[in-house]
């Protein structure tokens, strides 16, 4: 339920928010350093931990990943150039590049720096072979399922996209081409039920010994939820490894050789370490609803719109009540761009969905929470609205980890003579 702010994290105090808003202004995203590593810790027991940077690609978040020895998956170029900023060193199997396609300048630049390619498809793989045999590859297999925790988040089964249907076909040019097969990932989406945990592993154990090569490594990929509502619960890590644990030895025995086995998360080292903080400009009423209206929409959050996320929202009220207790009002929290559905109280299928709010006034503030993944790095500049700053609470200190763009900055393409 929503509340006024309370909460016992360090960040996250009244004094705190307003000292960030008088410093930086609103809209601005705000992650806190603490929470990632608690998450980092939670996951100890794999091998290797494979941050899945398109969750949260800020740079000063990958180099904060690398200070963890977390390695890092990349899904374009730019991600590869993210990475090497933040300090990667292309070796170790440090940077993988996860796609469905092969762009050229992308091959190029993993030939140049042998960084492995994890193949979605079959013609990533013809590419790779004619331009580099021996190359580093591991094959993404469709494991004929998918879940997720909404239909556009699944990557697995026949309406996917995703990953290579037949992976007995991929290794049949990964033979031809001499490529050095080094690891099978599967990914089956965002927000998974571990109730499918069983069904994954078989897939990937009956893939590997099928395929009978002597691979290095195995991914679990990423997926793993977090509670965004306090009814959610937090998914069991220890069931989660030694299911795949189980599996990553029997593999690792039948074929006779040395796995090391992979996570690929993104939401769940990040998600809850975010918060986006964003001002109320008006409050209205219609004959059935009351609306807020923020100065931040879906440029910069996308989650709802797109899946009918839920995002918990506490306020921050600008000056204290001395009565306390502010009537709770239910309310539509919606943002300023010019569609109606831009709104962030919506339920599953994008409908209004009124959430509970203590009554506010312009001028006041709110919070909305759990918005570290898929928050910044899914952000546009609809409506010409730049992008908001990004800040890091890293030691005690606030850090400016991504400064807020100006008109001038995002109309500066566009001026092409
Ligand atoms: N590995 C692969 C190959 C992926 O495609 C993804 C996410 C991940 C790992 C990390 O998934 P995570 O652990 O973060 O769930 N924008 C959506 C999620 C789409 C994720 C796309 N791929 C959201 O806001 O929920």
């Amino acid at each position: 339920m929503s509340d006024t702010l309370k909460t016992s994290k360090k960040m996250l105090t009244r004094k705190n928010v307003l000292y960030l808003i008088k410093k930086y202004k609103t809209p601005m995203w705000v992650y806190n350093e603490d929470t990632i590593i608690k998450q980092i810790k939670k996951l100890k027991k794999f091998d290797i931990i494979r941050f899945a940077q398109k969750s949260c690609s800020n740079i000063h978040i990958l180099k904060l990943m690398r200070n963890y020895n977390i390695k890092v998956d990349a899904v374009s170029l730019g991600e590869i150039e993210r990475a090497f900023l933040a300090g990667y060193l292309p070796k170790n199997n440090n940077i993988v590049y996860t796609s469905d396609i092969l762009e050229k300048s992308v091959l190029k630049k993993a030939i140049q720096y042998n960084i492995p390619i994890n193949a979605g498809s079959i013609d990533m793989l013809k590419k790779i072979g004619k331009k580099r045999p021996q190359h580093p590859v591991w094959i993404r297999i469709n494991p004929k399922f998918g879940d997720g925790h909404h239909i556009k988040t699944k990557t697995g089964g026949k309406d996917s996209k995703h990953g290579i249907w037949n992976p007995m076909k991929a290794l049949s040019i990964i033979k031809k081409y001499q490529l050095n097969l080094i690891g099978l990932h599967i990914h089956i989406g965002s927000g998974v039920n571990i109730k499918n945990l069983y069904q994954v592993c078989s897939y990937m154990e009956k893939y590997a010994l099928l395929l009978n090569q002597k691979i290095k490594f195995i991914s679990a990929g990423g997926g793993l939820n977090v509670p965004y509502k306090s009814t959610e619960k937090k998914i069991d890590i220890d069931s989660y490894f030694n299911q795949w644990n189980q599996t990553k030895k029997i593999i690792s025995s039948k074929l006779n050789c040395s796995i090391q086995l992979e996570i690929e998360p993104g939401r769940f080292l990040v998600a809850q370490s975010g918060i986006l903080i964003a001002k109320i400009y008006s409050v209205k009423k219609t004959e059935k609803n009351t609306f807020i209206l923020l100065n931040s929409g879906f440029n910069d959050l996308m989650r709802p719109i797109l899946y009918g996320s839920y995002h918990k929202i506490t306020i921050i009220h600008r000056k204290i009540n001395k009565v306390k207790n502010h009537p709770i009002i239910n309310s539509i929290v919606a943002g300023p761009l010019c569609e109606s559905g831009d709104v962030f109280t919506v339920d599953y299928n994008g409908m209004l969905l009124p959430r509970k709010i203590p009554k506010v006034s312009p001028g006041d503030y709110i919070i909305i929470h759990d918005t570290g993944a898929y928050g910044a790095s899914m952000s546009s500049t609809y409506n010409s609205r730049p992008l908001i700053p990004e800040i890091l609470y890293s030691d005690n200190t606030f850090k400016l980890i991504r400064k807020r763009q100006s008109i001038k900055e995002l109309l500066q393409l566009e001026t092409i003579i």
